[in-house]
């Protein structure tokens, strides 16, 4: 299994989105972070925008819903043509009928897990989901420092994935950076947002490749 490198779009150019997505060509998926001001306290954009942003980049969308109603607006983005679409366990009561819905519409499913949310209660549903998001930082902002005390949920579900081979990408977001990437892989993470990370450097294309790199390392140190 090979890392995944998705650059997370909030640290963008907002108004030059084309251009720069020209900048990470080498990414393995784009991460879409799309916030409603209600589940965060921040806004970025919806639907019609991440429509546009598919039909601009061949690359996969890795949509990630901070929205309040996942139930009324995931499927959207789905019907977008985002590979992936992700929404928050904590804005939804049924977070398995969304899931589904997803998958029949043709995206990977995922679900989100904010850093104050149990891992317990989702690990018998796996199977729903195409990728697991814990997030390593509170939803909302780009550039915080990753949260420690998230991580022992990414070695549990990595336990519960491996022991039931079950085929679900196990993703971390916030704060992933060149300095810990390794670890975090080695605990488990197959597939790693970095906004800041990726969009501070110069070459843009050459952090993706070393994040990998790194990432890769630490997936083959697990034991
Ligand atoms: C935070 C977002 C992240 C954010 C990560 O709520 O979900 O995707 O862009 O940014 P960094 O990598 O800078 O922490
Ligand atoms: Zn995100």
């Amino acid at each position: 299994m090979s890392a995944r490198i998705n650059p997370s779009i909030l640290s963008a150019d907002f108004v030059n989105f084309e251009r720069d997505f020209g900048t990470i060509a080498g990414a393995d998926l784009i991460h879409v972070d799309v916030m409603d001001n209600h589940f965060v306290p921040n806004l970025t954009f919806g639907q019609p925008m991440v429509a546009r942003m598919q039909q601009v980049t061949p690359l996969p969308l890795d949509v990630h819903l901070m929205i309040e109603n996942p139930q009324r607006w995931a499927i959207g983005y789905a019907e977008a043509g985002a590979f992936s679409v992700t929404f928050h366990a904590e804005a939804t009561e049924d977070p398995i009928s969304v899931a589904r819905s997803l998958r029949s519409a043709g995206a990977r499913a995922g679900i989100a897990l904010k850093p104050g949310t149990d891992v317990e209660p989702y690990l018998d549903l796996l199977a729903e989901f195409d990728q697991l998001l814990i997030m390593t930082v509170e939803p909302g902002f780009g550039g915080q420092a990753l949260i420690e005390a998230t991580l022992a949920k990414v070695s549990k579900a990595r336990r519960k994935i491996d022991q039931e081979a079950i085929d679900v990408w196990l993703q971390v977001d916030g704060g992933i950076d060149e300095n810990n990437i390794e670890r975090v892989a080695s605990l488990g993470a197959d597939t790693f947002v970095a906004g800041s990370a990726v969009f501070k450097a110069n070459d843009r294309d050459a952090q993706i490749k070393h994040l990998r790199d790194l990432a890769n390392a630490g997936i083959s140190h697990r034991h």
